[in-house]
């Protein structure tokens, strides 16, 4: 496939989250992505789509896979991609964020990919630049681009997505990879359940479309996906759980309650891992069941499909 010859159905200038997305536009940028798989895995991996262009990375938070993912994305697409050092910048001096998305503004970036604590950040900067935003990660609001990557996963996995039964595991309430793949998801199709302790499930999740389980026995039966989260102990304030042993005996992902989900259950985790605590390193490492690593390869070109969909939507590279 040759994905700089597809027609651009994604009309949006900024990538925000899942939400408002249809299961047409999903489809395409999934699309997008999966013809940059096999180019990932050749010598000669870079092309010149975003030649000229500028892409900027703002990460407030600390990012191990989106952050290189979307720096090999640009790079690979041929764009000059700039790494902002939040810890090192004016930010650290107390700018605003919208004093922030002023000076990069001044400086014709094409693209700025953003993650920050807060819910809505990406919004407001996309409201105040220029250029296309894309949203790694606001808070505990959204994570488009991994609700992308773990679909492509899956749809390689299965050839569909529609229909399956997929549980989402774990610390619900915090999670942004929750959120848009709630999002995603109903969107395509999926049957959606939520499997943890009350103490995490958000309120009134089920308006979301999801059937909600505190029993991961009984949640994970005849599951054809298990996404187990991170319990994000930076996110809480105050105890969420008893302890983390105690949440690893009854919400941990170990063999013994892997055998209720079907006998090919896929095994998902947007990482960072913390095994014994929401996996057990045996099924994590199981490559027959586990397809963690596969996420992070498939991340590169999803963040590839939707930097080439953002740059359809973008005016001609200015020229000096
Ligand atoms: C997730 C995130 O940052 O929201 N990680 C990621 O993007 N790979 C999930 C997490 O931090 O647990």
């Amino acid at each position: 496939m040759q994905p700089a010859l597809l027609p651009s159905i994604f009309s949006d200038r900024h990538l925000l989250g899942i939400e408002g997305l249809s299961a047409g536009a999903i489809t395409h940028l999934l699309d997008l992505s999966e013809g940059y798989v096999a180019l990932n895995r050749e010598v000669q991996k870079r092309k010149s789509l975003l030649g000229g262009r500028t892409v900027v990375l703002l990460f407030f938070e600390t990012s191990t896979r989106t952050r290189t993912s979307f720096e090999l994305a640009g790079k690979r697409l041929g764009a000059d991609v700039i790494n902002i050092a939040v810890a090192s910048s004016a930010i650290k001096k107390g700018e605003t964020l919208i004093d922030t998305a002023m000076t990069l503004n001044a400086m014709h970036p094409d693209m700025l990919i953003v993650r920050h604590p807060d819910a809505g950040a990406a919004r407001l900067l996309a409201d105040h630049v220029k250029c296309s935003v894309i949203n790694a990660g606001d808070g505990s609001h959204e994570h488009p681009t991994q609700a992308l990557l773990d679909a492509l996963t899956i749809r390689r996995r299965f050839e569909r997505i529609q229909g399956l039964r997929v549980a989402i595991c774990g610390d619900v309430l915090h999670s942004r990879v929750a959120r848009s793949n709630i999002l995603l998801l109903n969107t395509m199709g999926a049957h959606v359940r939520i499997i943890a302790p009350p103490t995490l499930v958000p309120a009134a999740v089920e308006r979301m479309g999801v059937e909600v389980f505190h029993d991961m026995r009984k949640g994970l039966a005849g599951c054809d996906v298990i996404m187990m989260l991170r319990l994000q102990q930076e996110r809480m304030q105050g105890s969420f759980v008893p302890s983390t042993r105690e949440y690893f005996r009854f919400f941990g992902l170990d063999r013994e309650k892997l055998a209720e989900a079907r006998e090919n259950a896929l095994i998902l985790h947007p990482g960072p891992m913390n095994r014994g605590v929401e996996i057990d390193s045996e099924v994590a490492d199981d490559i027959t069941r586990s397809a963690i690593l596969d996420q992070v390869e498939l991340g590169v070109a999803v963040r590839q499909g939707c930097l080439d969909a953002l740059s359809r939507n973008l005016g001609p590279a200015p020229v000096f």
